[in-house]
């Protein structure tokens, strides 16, 4: 099995790269599952996979995946059954709600509701906001559309402003115009990487009289949140892009609206007595909702999700924010000084603002279609990047790529040579014709 080298002409080439980062070898910060995976190429040969795909799902982490294999053993009904497993399991499934909360400093008192994903917690949130939502235009569709979809208010949608502090602004005027009951706002963009400031985005929306909401699918594996010294009132991410693929999601935040909302499922384990004699509705029936976390996990509940989503959070703890800020951070400079070497590479940016950024280079290259870039890179290359308007259609059209970019995104299991290849390959291919990338 050969592995195939990147080319010595195109690593000389790369001298911005050289000039100015430290180019000493950079190993993946811990072990994640698949991270030796061979994939093939055109040519024939295969190589280990350069994942650059985190941000849209992450690998499992080893110890996740280990978590995980270690439970199923001791898998058994959740919740209602009496059996010694079935206590063991429901302990466990609980247990990882305090889990969960200690790793985002969540009040005693908040609920935490394990949902699918991050696009699940925000639909959640959105039947449970009593009253007008303001968004960004810059968000995920998963922060657009359930707000703008929904007959218990309007969604007020504020346009992003060429720096961050005139979107503050914005945001201040539109919540002082009129109250509404939630600001929902994402922490980091999936196409920019840009991380937004949690803490005045919160003193914004308090001031005002109204709850925030934080999108935190691509901030919680990458830097530290705090729902009590940030301010939030709702926090959602997904197991997924935590190294917890295992289909699990979380919406964390103040139980008031939650229990005054109707289930967002009906069913079991949601339902404390039901009848169907007497009852006010018009078949007879008459039911009693749960509160907590239960009213809205109506079914079973996905045990070995919410295990994953529990052991990612221990192993990053574990890790440290410290280590893992660094690790990304000497990745992010490697990447950003080799792409800036590439003439035809032009980087996506919201703001003009010097943001930090999380492991996330959306950039769009001159002469190639997103596509055919990606392509190329993973045919010639076997890196895999994720190209489109990753489902932030209103955003890409305000940046002007309404044929969308591509974006590279890095993170635990992410080397300096994962790094190198992707611009040495973005390098050649730069060389190449437009149209000609894929013979
Ligand atoms: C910022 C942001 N919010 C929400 C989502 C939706 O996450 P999920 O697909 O896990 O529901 C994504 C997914 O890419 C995202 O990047």
């Amino acid at each position: 099995m050969t592995a195939v080298a990147t080319t010595t002409d195109c690593r000389n080439d790369c001298a911005v790269q050289s000039d100015a980062a430290d180019l000493s070898t950079i190993g993946p910060l811990t072990s994640v599952v698949g991270a030796a995976e061979l994939v093939p190429l055109t040519s024939g040969d295969q190589i280990r996979y350069a994942n650059f795909d985190y941000a849209a799902s992450a690998p499992a982490l080893t110890a996740v995946a280990d978590a995980v294999a270690a439970s199923v053993s001791q898998y058994a009904s959740v919740h209602r059954g009496a059996g010694h497993l079935s206590q063991v399991t429901t302990r466990r499934y609980e247990q990882c709600r305090d889990t969960v909360r200690r790793f985002v400093r969540g009040r005693t008192d908040d609920t935490v509701v394990f949902t699918r994903n991050t696009t699940d917690a925000i639909n959640l949130a959105a039947h449970c906001t009593p009253g007008d939502v303001v968004v960004l235009d810059i968000e995920h569709h998963a922060n657009l559309l359930p707000w703008v979809s929904r007959d218990n208010g309007s969604a007020r949608i504020v346009s992003a402003c060429d720096t961050l502090e005139d979107t503050l602004a914005a945001l201040d005027a539109e919540l002082a115009a009129a109250p509404a009951a939630l600001l929902a706002v994402t922490a980091a963009s999936n196409v920019t990487g840009e991380v937004l400031p949690i803490s005045r985005l919160a003193s914004i929306a308090h001031r005002h009289g109204a709850r925030i909401l934080v999108d935190a699918a691509q901030l919680v594996a990458h830097r530290p949140v705090s729902i009590v010294s940030h301010g939030i009132d709702y926090l959602v991410f997904s197991g997924h892009k935590l190294y917890a693929p295992f289909g699990s999601g979380v919406l964390i935040g103040r139980s008031d609206w939650l229990d005054a909302a109707d289930p967002y499922l009906a069913g079991g384990g949601a339902s404390a007595q039901v009848s169907l004699v007497d009852g006010p509705d018009e078949n007879c029936a008459s039911t009693a909702w749960h509160s907590g976390a239960a009213r809205h996990e109506a079914g079973s509940p996905n045990v070995l999700g919410a295990i994953a989503i529990a052991a990612a959070c221990e192993a990053i703890v574990d890790l440290g924010f410290e280590l893992i800020g660094l690790h990304e951070a000497e990745l992010r400079a490697r990447l950003d000084a080799g792409l800036a070497g590439v003439a035809d590479v032009t980087p996506l940016r919201i703001f003009s603002d010097d943001l930090d950024r999380v492991g996330i280079a959306g950039f769009s290259v001159d002469g190639h279609t997103p596509r055919a870039v990606a392509e190329y890179l993973s045919d010639h290359h076997g890196i895999g990047v994720r190209d489109g308007k990753f489902c932030a259609h209103p955003l890409l059209a305000r940046l002007g790529h309404t044929d969308g970019a591509v974006r590279a995104s890095f993170g635990l299991g992410t080397d300096s040579a994962d790094v190198d290849r992707l611009v040495t390959a973005l390098t050649e291919l730069t060389r190449i014709a437009p149209g000609k990338a894929h013979p």
